[in-house]
């Protein structure tokens, strides 16, 4: 059989609200045209994040009931730590609220001003973080991501030559650590190669410089190196993402992501030293070490969460699924960053809208029309997320895990060719109000 299925059934649905584009023209009016803005009962398929917004399986669920919330040593602290060492070798396993939560902690202890904290591509709230504390979060992605069109098998990896040129020219002192974020989500969700992992880490190692994974889907980059990379076809998804994580010193995680959970994140390290400063941050803010800001239940989603994402069905599924969406609009005429990536596509709307300049925000122009259209809410990644760091002007649709099926996808292909048939009568935004960081989440736009 060719068919590659939903590798699971659906015990438990929840409703989807049908509204009108007029209705839909009234709400962007009141969300001030972000829609992060929206109420979400005013959205029909939510492709917004495939952040806390998976659907938990049975297994999770139940081991939820075995959650132990117990203030100190909790027995459910006790099952993640076991996973999460199994997985990643790490020793020190601090939970957190979520992912930023991990990167403040971790920033806030190894970075200050004139530090320099190279990444294949942060994202917005690890430089965000970074920049907090006066350091500079400097992006080194690979030449070959720059063409959206091209079709590499790994473009989401680092230039390692200009790590060594960064290095160089600043001075290993100045780099508290170097990171790699898999997958690349801000450079189109595209996977970085083990043999790329193994030459970062080694640079890393000969400098003696730090080298952390941001792991958020780590799971889905472990497949893609079992599809596409020579030597992995015999391996499985967690022999992968062990030797991985067996290349780093420590790893930032959101559960959010890879870990089908709602809430929650990970800082690890094999270092005690450090494990302790962060312990003694992470009481002031999130919670006993043993709990991070968690409820004992979601550590144990967590902890089952991780084992589930590994199974090869999902993943096959997942990785299918996702290039599915993109194969079928991509093969219509709408630019995609190629290949397409593992939890999300990315519309090149930049390609797509020529006739909308980039500081008039053609893929928020995208964002609003295929919401207006369709009530279909994707996120702008380009200059409204990231100013002038801004590589490209994306939209992305991100795909939640195991939540929708294959006629909300088909419902979502037919959405975007149709605006695509009328793109030129698309016009450009400008900002009216916006906060110090990270803007994208609150500013207010008005249509040009
Ligand atoms: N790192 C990466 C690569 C991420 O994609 C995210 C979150 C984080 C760190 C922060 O994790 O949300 O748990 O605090 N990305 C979400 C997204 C929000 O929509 O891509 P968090």
């Amino acid at each position: 059989m060719q068919t590659i299925i939903e590798p699971f059934r659906i015990k438990s649905v929840e409703p989807l609200r049908r509204t009108t584009p007029e209705e839909r023209a009234k709400y962007l009016e009141q969300a001030g045209y972000n829609l992060f803005l929206l109420r979400a009962d005013d959205i029909l398929i939510d492709l917004l994040t495939d952040s806390g917004t998976s659907a938990m399986s049975t297994g999770q669920w139940a081991a939820m009931m075995r959650g132990d919330e117990s203030y100190a040593g909790s027995a459910s602290y006790f099952r993640l730590k076991t996973t999460v060492e199994d997985l990643t070798g790490f020793q020190h396993v601090i939970p957190t609220h979520q992912g930023r939560a991990a990167e403040r902690i971790l920033f806030s202890v190894l970075c200050k001003p004139g530090h320099v904290v190279p990444n294949n591509t942060h994202f917005d709230t690890t430089r965000a973080n970074i920049e907090f504390t006066g350091a500079e979060a400097r992006d080194l992605p690979l030449a070959s991501s720059a063409d959206t069109q091209s079709t590499g098998p790994f473009k989401g990896g680092m230039d390692v030559e200009a790590l060594e040129r960064l290095i160089e020219e600043c001075g290993p002192e100045r780099i508290p650590l170097i990171m790699l974020t898999v997958t690349n989500n801000s450079g189109g969700g595209q996977p970085v190669s083990m043999a790329n992992i193994e030459a970062v880490s080694g640079v890393a190692r000969r400098h003696g410089i730090r080298f952390y994974l941001d792991a958020c889907r780590f799971a889905e980059n472990a497949w893609f190196i079992r599809e596409r990379e020579e030597g992995y076809a015999d391996w499985t998804p967690k022999q992968i993402a062990q030797k991985m994580f067996s290349l780093a010193d420590g790893c930032t995680f959101s559960a959010k992501k890879d870990a089908f959970a709602n809430i929650g994140g990970l800082l690890c390290t094999n270092d005690p030293a450090l494990a302790q400063q962060e312990k003694d941050l992470l009481i002031l803010t999130e919670g006993f070490p043993t709990y991070g800001g968690l409820a004992g239940r979601d550590l144990d989603a967590i902890a089952v969460g991780l084992q589930e994402i590994l199974e090869p069905d999902y993943l096959e599924y997942r990785i299918a699924s996702t290039g599915y969406l993109g194969r079928h609009i991509a093969d219509h005429g709408v630019p995609i960053v190629e290949p397409p990536g593992g939890h999300a596509i990315y519309i090149d709307a930049g390609r797509m809208l020529p006739h909308i300049p980039t500081g008039e925000f053609p893929a928020q122009s995208l964002a609003v029309e295929l919401y207006r259209h369709a009530g279909i809410r994707g996120v702008e990644i380009g200059s409204v997320m990231f100013g002038e760091h801004a590589r490209y002007e994306l939209l992305r649709l991100a795909i939640p895990r195991r939540v929708y099926t294959q006629s909300h996808i088909d419902y979502v292909v037919e959405a975007i060719l149709e605006v695509n048939e009328r793109k030129n009568e698309l016009r450009g935004y400008e900002i009216t109000q916006q906060p110090e960081f990270l803007r994208h989440f609150s500013c207010r736009f008005r249509p040009l």
